[in-house]
């Protein structure tokens, strides 16, 4: 017998006074292949914006409207990460394409969410600097964001692909 689960994570949230989401579900092989080459589009992204914000950060190149723009990119990104991690979407799911996504994902699937939130703040605090040209204080939120913005999440949740 066929089940078909629908599960409305935002409604679920409110529903539930928000302290308990539901990672979106996935049902077919070929959308969980497009959704891993998304997600990994998205990643590759972000470390093509980091680049940019360490150029400016470490050899000057750019200007702090680049490297506003590049957080920008991560801000509006990391918002949109839980939705790019339908649950039967982990390493041991998918073999085509490779994932690195760890299972743990969506056994900690609210920590995973606080990870991604960290990313975006970060980013978005990153971004009002630059855009304020405060070049002081923009290492220190650059390494904010690689530190507990990217690191904190694939230490726990990313297994890292050769
Ligand atoms: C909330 C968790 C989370 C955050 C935040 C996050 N990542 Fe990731 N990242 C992952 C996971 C999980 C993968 C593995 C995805 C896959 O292979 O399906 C990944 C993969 C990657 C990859 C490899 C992509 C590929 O083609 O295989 C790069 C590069 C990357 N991340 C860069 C970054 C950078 C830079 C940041 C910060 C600006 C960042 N990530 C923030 C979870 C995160």
């Amino acid at each position: 017998m066929k089940k078909i689960l629908v599960v409305v994570p935002a409604l679920a949230g409110l529903l539930l006074g928000a302290t308990l989401t539901f990672a979106p579900a996935i049902t077919q092989a070929e959308d969980s292949a497009t959704v891993v080459h998304e997600r990994q589009q998205l990643m590759k992204n972000f470390g093509g914006a980091m680049k940019t914000i360490g150029g400016y950060l470490q050899g000057g190149i750019g200007t702090t409207e680049e490297v506003a723009a590049a957080a920008g990119v991560i801000a509006e990104g990391a918002a949109r990460i839980p939705d790019l991690f339908p649950a039967g979407t982990s390493m041991n799911d998918v073999m085509d394409p490779k994932t690195g996504a760890k299972p743990a994902i969506w056994e900690q699937w609210d920590d995973f969410v606080a990870d991604a939130e960290i990313a975006q703040a970060r980013a978005t605090t990153l971004q009002e600097l630059a855009l304020a040209m405060d070049d002081a204080a923009l290492g220190g939120a650059f390494e904010a964001l690689g530190n507990d913005g990217c690191g904190g999440c694939h230490k726990e949740f990313r297994e890292k692909l050769e």
